[in-house]
């Protein structure tokens, strides 16, 4: 199969032709595979909810239901994701299911991933002033009510508190970890004049879902692909056995955010390869998030480093001859968007590839060697898209969901070439569909849930805390 496209542009060498096939060998995961992983998947999202727990969190998020579409008000969100941080002010109008946004977006300083709590906060109070200084038309904008979106698993008892379970997409702060992350946010704003309460501490997955089904009510299922890879759903909380001891009505609906980048951490199912055992061994946290760094963002460029290293090493001479490698040779120097260019290149030379490694590794690939990288940048992106398709589909089989509409955000849904594509093709593969049906369950981009999720969000609490329930 691939044989015949590459042939058709390029005579391969046949060495060069066996390491393609050899990386197909190791990247593919067919229907049978994804078949294993989800029904492994399905058991350790029921071990999430029990008294015992398993590998996957399945966090309790304290949302209640979804939002009628009348929700009104206006709130300031604060998103801290894994790449920027974000603050919005949002309207929600009394038009049915409308809202105003301003937003600013600030790039997270790298060092800030490892750095210290206080350099967190600092910053993170920093851009809220900034954002409030600049609208300070609205002089209440430091009363409104905060919905704080922390992507990161954290365990609540209550909607506007939560303790950081631990960090997740390379993040690595001391003493952050075991502790409730509100106080110090709230602490250090009101040292800075600014009096601002959060009314809710939600995940991005909670606030896609949210944000999803605010606008279309098929939507079930909230998920992320991106730095790094996550869903959130409605749970009964008669099937929640761990909070059975709280005495709530059993039909009362509550979302879940699985936080199932931990899926497998035991390493039963997932086809790891030698490349996700070194990203795991030289991550942070080692033993963590094995799920994630098989299909997230944050380690698609990593991947695809490390595989070009091992045949640099292991079968000297097969590429890049007599070329400088040293600049290959550096960690994560590559992200998801390097992969996507070269996916992106429209196959007739193959000449931004080749643009690209000049660049930015200053490698000048042969026409085969370009084939090669090509190859082995669409293996990765497949395998990330196929994988990712597993915790939707597992999600759908734990409740029973024939068709659902799916909201989805993050930079590898949004921007990745095919990445959507080949995620609806497992789907099918999976939950085997007859190929003249319909997708009954469809990914699509989502309603922006850090935004405006994390005020609908803190809308319905606020609703709840008046009406004097929970
Ligand atoms: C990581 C975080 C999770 C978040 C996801 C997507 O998996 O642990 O909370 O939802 O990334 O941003």
């Amino acid at each position: 199969m691939v044989g015949a496209i590459l042939g058709s542009i390029h005579d391969i060498p046949q060495n060069l032709l066996q390491q393609i096939k050899d990386f197909e060998d190791t990247f593919t995961v067919d229907s049978t595979k994804l078949k294993q992983v989800v029904d492994h998947f399905v058991k350790e999202l029921e071990k999430g909810l029990s008294v015992e727990g398993g590998n996957i969190p399945m966090n309790v998020t304290w949302v209640l239901g979804f939002p009628d579409g009348y929700e009104q008000g206006t709130f300031l969100a604060l998103d801290m994701g894994g790449t920027n941080l974000r603050v919005c002010e949002i309207t929600l109008t009394d038009e049915k299911g409308a809202f105003d946004i301003t937003q600013s977006k600030y790039k997270m300083p790298d060092e800030l991933r490892t750095g210290t709590a206080e350099e967190l906060w600092e910053y993170i109070a920093d851009c809220l002033q900034q954002f409030i200084e600049f609208h300070h038309e609205n002089e209440d904008l430091a009363k409104l009510p905060l919905g704080f979106t922390f992507s990161y698993p954290a365990t609540q008892e209550y909607i506007d508190h939560g303790i950081l379970q631990r960090w997740t997409k390379g993040f690595d702060i001391d003493g952050v970890e075991g502790q409730d992350v509100v106080p110090p946010l709230e602490e250090i704003l009101k040292k800075r004049g600014l009096p601002i309460k959060v009314a809710a501490l939600i995940n991005d997955t909670t606030g896609t879902l949210i944000a999803s089904s605010y606008t279309d009510s098929q939507m079930k299922i909230g998920c992320i692909f991106g730095t790094g890879v996550n869903a959130a759903y409605m749970e009964d909380v008669g099937s929640v056995p761990k909070i059975a001891h709280l005495g709530l009505p059993a039909d009362m609906p509550v979302a879940i955010n699985c936080e199932y980048g931990a899926f497998d951490n035991e390493h039963v199912v997932l086809p790891r390869t030698e490349y996700d055992c070194i990203i795991d061994r030289d991550s942070p946290r080692p033993g963590q998030q094995a799920f994630e760094k098989m299909t997230a963002g944050l380690y698609l460029g990593e991947i695809f480093r490390l595989a070009l290293i091992d045949l640099l090493d292991s079968r000297p001479g097969l590429i890049f001859n007599g070329q400088d490698t040293s600049k290959l040779r550096k960690p994560y120097l590559l992200d998801a968007s390097f992969l996507a260019a070269i996916e992106e290149d429209p196959y007739e030379n193959l000449s931004e590839t080749l643009d690209l490694f000049e660049r930015q590794l200053g490698i000048r690939p042969t026409p085969p060697e370009l084939e090669l990288v090509r190859r082995l940048a669409e293996l990765i992106g497949t395998r990330a898209a196929r994988l990712s398709a597993c915790g939707v589909a597992a999600i759908c089989k734990k409740k029973n969901i024939e068709s659902c509409h799916v909201g989805a955000d993050g930079s590898v849904f949004t921007k990745y070439p095919h990445f959507k594509a080949r995620g609806a093709q497992a789907l099918r593969e999976i939950l085997d569909w007859a190929p003249s049906e319909k997708d009954k369950v469809s990914i699509m981009a989502a309603e922006d849930g850090s935004g405006v999720g994390a005020a609908l969000i803190a809308a319905l609490t606020l609703k709840r805390v008046k009406a004097g329930n929970l």
